[in-house]
């Protein structure tokens, strides 16, 4: 039997101090075999979780019981996981959470916040990426930091750029802990407090948002939106530019914006896509050149309680500007020439979707598609929608045929595992 025991500064439990002085061999990070030390018999053997996957062999090698020292719950981002998927027989003594510390000591409720993990495996610029796009779409966000490339340094200028109020709560249950506000986009509160105490949590919250106005039944990103493919009157749009419902519908269904994406808005007009996908819970990046139409995807934006970033000015230049913050993992390319889908493609979204109402740009757009490596379809969508007639009966009123183009890049990154 193995005793997974969370730690969080509280004094140990009877069951977890009596199943410690028991154990053959006890492994834990260096700092949690050392909080427990008097706990844990003379003869024991010790193991420092360095490499998660050799220390869960060590304790599963155990001739007789033996512990697991993790920190907050064992069975939240923890090594509970790892044990179980060998077939370790636990027993669980759970501590507090640092998530849940993190936000009691902000005193604001976290059943409607995200949590998201940047401890991605191997590449951690992905890790990083996904966990900040994931906070940045929903207003309240705790991150479970990495040390080294993907601490508080490498999230602070994107939420404070975004208004957010940054936390950062550091050592939780230590003697050293301290929970630091960082509400000042200006670089100096980020470089006065340029090395955070690890282990850390990030919590960011949008200041206008902190307390949902109800109660959810649902912890944190609320899933697909109650309806999409909104119809046109729910959006500003400058004389019917707008990518139309049923067109819309599809281009989402091959955009596949959800939370920890990054998805383009090529040539946005009103924004209905950009604002859509925001709504399934990607970070969404609009790029409009039409200063009017950019005040329109905003209050767009802000109609439907979500967060667009517009990128204004021309998207050639602006493409490249935005890529290396906002490195896209799908694009939709609603308007610009041919150039301006060629510039997305060079940013290799994994998916990437446009919409041509000109029959000339077919042909090239699916060699252009085809040569970037991608996957290639499309379709020609060409709805009629039920109409009244003024005797009554129905009729069907034809909308303007679009043909959607898309590719999939056939190597997408894997899926990333918590260690
Ligand atoms: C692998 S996750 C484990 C989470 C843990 N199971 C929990 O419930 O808190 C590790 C991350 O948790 C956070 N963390 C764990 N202990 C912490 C502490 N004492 N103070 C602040 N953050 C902590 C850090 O973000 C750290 O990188």
């Amino acid at each position: 039997m193995i005793t997974v025991i969370g730690l969080d500064g509280a004094p140990l439990t009877d069951r977890a101090a009596a199943a410690l002085s028991a154990a053959v061999c006890v492994a834990g990070a260096r700092r949690h075999l050392d909080a427990a030390a008097e706990h844990i018999a003379a003869g024991a053997e010790r193991v420092p979780i360095g490499d998660l996957a050799a220390a869960t062999e060590a304790v599963l090698a155990a001739r007789g019981p033996s512990a697991v020292l993790a920190s907050g719950d064992p069975g939240f981002f923890g090594v509970l996981r790892s044990l179980r998927e060998r077939g370790a027989e636990v027993e669980v003594v759970p501590a507090v959470s640092s998530v849940a510390t993190a936000f009691a000591r902000i005193g604001l409720p976290w059943d409607d916040a995200v949590v998201v993990s940047a401890h991605g495996r191997g590449d951690s610029g992905r890790g990083v990426r996904r966990a900040l796009a994931a906070a940045l779409a929903h207003p309240k966000a705790a991150i479970l930091t990495a040390p080294g490339t993907a601490g508080p340094e490498a999230f602070l200028p994107e939420l404070l750029r975004a208004g957010r109020e940054v936390h950062v709560a550091q050592r939780l249950g230590s003697a050293e802990e301290r929970v630091t506000r960082v509400a000042d986009a200006g670089a100096g509160a980020v470089a006065a407090e340029r090395s955070w105490a690890a282990p850390n949590v990030v919590v960011a919250v949008d200041p206008a948002r902190a307390i949902a106005p109800t109660m959810a039944w649902l912890p944190g990103h609320q899933g697909a939106p109650s309806n999409w493919a909104l119809a046109e009157e729910r959006f500003e749009h400058r004389a019917s530019l707008i990518t139309k419902p049923e067109v819309r519908a599809l281009a989402l269904a091959r955009l596949a914006p959800r939370p920890g994406t990054v998805v383009w808005d090529v040539g946005a007009g009103s924004g209905s896509v950009a604002v859509e996908c925001a709504r399934f819970g990607a970070r969404a990046v609009a790029f409009e050149r039409n200063p009017e139409d950019c005040a329109r995807i905003r209050a767009n934006a802000r109609a439907h309680g979500t967060e667009v970033e517009v990128c204004e000015g021309d998207a050639a230049g602006a493409l490249d500007a935005a890529a290396a913050r906002l490195a896209p993992d799908a694009a939709f390319v609603g308007g610009g020439d041919d150039a301006v889908a060629a510039a997305v493609c060079a940013h290799r979204p994994e998916r990437i979707v446009v919409a041509l109402a000109s029959l000339d740009r077919i042909r090239p757009l699916h060699d252009l598609l085809t040569s970037a490596g991608y996957t290639v379809g499309g379709s020609q969508m060409q709805a009629s929608r039920l109409a009244d007639l003024p005797n009554g009966s129905l009729r069907l009123a034809a909308a303007n045929p679009v043909t959607l183009l898309w590719g999939a890049d056939p190597t997408p990154s894997r899926p990333e595992r918590h260690r």
